[in-house]
């Protein structure tokens, strides 16, 4: 039986990938549903981009909801200096012709979890997770029903990539992190220690421009377009594919590996706003809310991805 999953998103090249990685394969995940969040983009744009994908997919009838334009508590911070002014520049793409559904993404998240039987849904927040929170906080019956949540967000060794201190996703809802982080549901965390050794070398976006096909090329073309920003300031020898990283998890977990421990959002301070104060190294007695993962094997994550993407 697939795996019945939610793909939480703010597309984003990255959250791009992963979503197709999702998409090409249905014999390991089911996704019920795709709801968009404002991050790297404000919404409008990160719901229109999520339809766009699924049709590159081919998959136009995947349910595509527009969840919440704003962080719980903050201005929304977008990201376009690292994504571009449409969130998913790189390839010219068409508008999407299939539909939003009308519903809210909070709702539909809502919905589902209480049709749907106790612990057989997967959350899959690749973005700020204010959708996450505000569904938890208007329905907090669904909080238990809640099979596993496995996000991108966070780091520790990798500190920030938006501030010093803080990577992207928590950043943006500090808040809303802090709701999930502490709601006692199961939680899989990749953060920047892992994304960032998951980096689209030359090689690797030849293997997928190789691939011949409108999603091989999109996805080249994409990640020529995603990858300025980390190779600027990190000098790093490619784009990091942080979001598929979560997909690849669900598809393949012994590719990946990492700690059981204690991790805590800084709401507070503005100097470290959105840290993920992670207990690495068990000098606290605060209890283990998070499994949160360190390493990956590059090669096999990359082997995987490409022969996915092969499938469209
Ligand atoms: O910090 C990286 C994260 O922020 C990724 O999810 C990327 O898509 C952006 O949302
Ligand atoms: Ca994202």
């Amino acid at each position: 039986m697939p795996r019945k999953i939610i793909i939480d998103t703010d597309p984003g090249q990255d959250d791009a990938v992963a979503i197709l990685l999702a998409l090409a394969s249905p014999q390991e995940l089911d996704v019920l549903g795709i709801t968009a969040v404002a991050g790297n983009v404000p919404l409008a744009l990160t719901e229109k981009n999520a339809r766009i994908i699924c049709e590159l997919a081919g998959k136009p009838n995947t349910k595509v909801f527009a969840g919440c334009d704003a962080p719980l508590k903050r201005p929304l911070v977008t990201a376009e200096h690292v994504h571009g002014k449409t969130g998913l520049d790189g390839p010219d793409w068409d508008d999407p012709t299939m539909a939003l559904q009308p519903q809210h993404g909070v709702d539909f998240i809502i919905e589902t979890l209480r049709a749907e039987p106790a612990k057989s849904i997967t959350l899959c927040p690749l973005g700020p997770l204010t959708n996450i929170a505000t569904a938890f906080e208007k329905a907090p019956d669904i909080i238990e029903k809640v099979e596993e949540i496995v996000l991108m967000g966070g780091a520790y060794f990798e500190v920030g990539n938006i501030t010093p201190a803080a990577e992207f996703n928590i950043y943006v809802d500090p808040e809303a992190a802090e709701i999930v982080f502490k709601s006692g549901v199961p939680i899989v965390v990749m953060p920047l220690d892992v994304t960032h050794k998951a980096l689209v070398t030359k090689p690797r976006n030849d293997a997928f421009r190789a691939i011949g096909s409108d999603v091989g090329i999109a996805v080249a073309e994409m990640t020529d377009f995603f990858e300025r920003f980390d190779k600027a300031k990190y000098g790093s020898s490619g784009a990091p594919l942080h979001d598929p990283t979560v997909i690849a998890y669900l598809l393949r977990p012994a590719l990946f590996s990492g700690r059981h421990i204690n991790v805590e959002i800084e709401t507070k301070s503005d100097l470290t706003l959105g840290m993920t104060v992670a207990d690495w190294w068990g000098v606290t007695d605060r209890a283990a809310n998070a499994t949160f993962i360190g390493d990956l094997d590059s090669e096999g994550f990359f082997e995987l991805l490409t022969s996915r993407l092969a499938r469209f």
